[in-house]
């Protein structure tokens, strides 16, 4: 049983993934997102938005994050924190990413929040019932 994220590890990560949106490259949309996670280990990993003039090269800040934690060696993902500036509340990571996410961690908390502090706190495994699973096989 995983015991729940400390009030502290929430505001540090949505601070994260906050400050992560700043340094967005989304000159196309001009829809800047950030997000970070939240290792086993304690360390928080963050990424942005990286789009390209041929749209579909474009890289979603929560993938960003993952292969920020990846490269650094962490795979034991606990959270994601998402966070857009939008008027209607927070965004929920796309399909594509939810899949990304689901490969390290089915059960990763999710919190989606906006810059003003909305937040709702979800889990990938409600975003994303019956994700792919190769090991199926
Ligand atoms: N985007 C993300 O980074 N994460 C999401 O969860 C949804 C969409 C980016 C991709 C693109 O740069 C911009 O937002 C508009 O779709």
């Amino acid at each position: 049983m995983e015991t729940a994220l400390s009030e502290q590890q929430v505001t540090d990560l949505v601070a994260a993934a906050n400050e992560a949106r700043l340094h967005a490259y989304a000159p196309y949309s001009r829809f800047s997102v950030g997000a970070a996670v939240l290792g086993t280990n304690g360390e928080i990993y963050a990424g942005c938005n990286v789009e390209n003039g041929s749209f579909g090269l474009t890289l979603c800040a929560e993938r960003a994050a993952v292969a920020h934690a990846i490269t650094h060696g962490c795979r034991d993902l606990r959270a994601l924190a998402v966070v857009a500036e939008t008027n209607n509340g927070p965004v929920t990571p796309c399909g594509a990413c939810r899949q990304v996410l689901a490969e390290f961690n089915p059960m990763l908390t999710v919190i989606c929040a906006t810059e003003t502090g909305r937040m709702s706190v979800l889990r990938l495994d409600e975003l994303l019932p019956h994700h792919f699973d190769l090991g199926r096989r």
